[in-house]
């Protein structure tokens, strides 16, 4: 063991759960590729008194170097208590492909993973998600598996259609892992195309309440649920960027969910869009500018204002914990 996420100042997910579910809210999970989108991401958050959960895909660690996300997590909960505010944080890995990659982020200071076994037969996920669930709650550490398949990208698994998660394995399902949490396929998909322009962009509401119905109070998550904001979207247009029929899932519909047994909520998409928006706007309109500081800061600043449009009216998680100011 390297690293324990205790001694990093990190919570693993479990009481957030507990609380959010209690209290009606789902706990926002926004992933992270850099500095700027960590402290993007903790601003808003404490300014709106919510817990967090960071989460890194495999990628995403590659890119960061995995011996300094652990102490970019701790510097995130140094940064949030500076600010006067008691927020969990919890550093997450997203869409785990494998035990040893797993493993390897519990050793490394994570105090959350997900097994993605969902593109798996269903008794190989079981077995997977078990020995996951084994070693990882040795460790203190919490573990959220997948049963069904979201179309889109996710990571280097690609899928063309949906494959809903079926209510009647679920039981079975988290009973046999252990784990802690349960990802689900209702609809959502990743990325910036979640529908097509005449689409009807529901999710499956009735499939979530059906599985709640067999798991009653089991703490279920929601990935690609980016909303893909259309302001976002003609900025990055307006200033040269190239994105067509982006489409996400309307905040109505996500808001019904949270209010149930979701209780994490994953965006990655949106924030990517609004710092990159923030970023094409800040060098077009400053041709001259070379410091990275000044066009790094907009996009962050997008980003932070609107991660905490979305705690106050889609998560409902505002107010939770004690909220700070910079
Ligand atoms: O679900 C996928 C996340 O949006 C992470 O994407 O693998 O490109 O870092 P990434
Ligand atoms: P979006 O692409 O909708 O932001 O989803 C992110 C996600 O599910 C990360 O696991
Ligand atoms: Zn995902």
């Amino acid at each position: 063991m390297k690293y324990h996420f205790k001694d990093l100042g990190l919570s693993n997910t479990k009481e957030m759960f507990e609380k959010a579910n209690k209290e009606g809210y789902s706990v926002p999970a926004f992933n992270f590729n850099n500095l700027e989108q960590v402290q993007g991401i903790i601003e808003a958050c404490v300014e709106t008194g919510s817990p967090v959960i960071l989460q890194v895909s495999k990628g995403a660690r590659n890119y960061i170097g995995k011996e300094m996300v652990p102490f970019l997590a701790q510097a995130a909960v140094a940064y949030a208590r500076a600010m006067g505010s008691d927020i969990p944080v919890a550093l997450h890995l997203d869409h785990g492909p494998d035990f040893a990659t797993c493993k390897d982020c519990i050793e490394y200071g994570f105090s959350s993973v997900m097994i993605d076994g969902s593109h798996h037969a269903y008794e190989e996920n079981i077995k997977e998600s078990k020995e996951v669930a084994e070693f990882a709650h040795s460790h203190g550490v919490t573990v959220e598996a997948e049963l069904g398949v979201l179309a889109g990208v996710e990571d280097d698994v690609v899928a063309d259609a949906h494959i809903y998660t079926q209510p009647e394995e679920v039981e079975d399902f988290v009973k046999r892992t252990g784990v802690d949490s349960l990802a689900i396929a209702i609809g959502t998909s990743h990325g910036a195309h979640k529908f097509k322009p005449g689409d009807n962009p529901k999710i499956r509401l009735d499939i979530l309440e059906e599985i709640e119905k067999r798991i009653p109070g089991f703490p279920i998550v929601l990935h690609g649920s980016s909303s893909v904001p259309k302001k976002f979207v003609d900025l990055m247009k307006q200033y040269g960027g190239e994105i067509a029929d982006a489409i996400g899932i309307p905040d109505e519909q996500l808001r019904l969910a949270s209010k149930s047994a979701v209780a994490k909520i994953n965006v990655d998409t949106d924030g990517r869009l609004a710092f990159t928006a923030g970023i094409r706007e800040a060098l077009a309109k400053n041709p001259k500018e070379f410091d990275p500081r000044k066009y790094l800061e907009p996009g962050k600043n997008y980003m932070r204002d609107f991660y905490m449009e979305k705690i106050k009216t889609v998560f409902g998680s505002e107010g939770a914990y004690k909220k700070g100011s910079k």
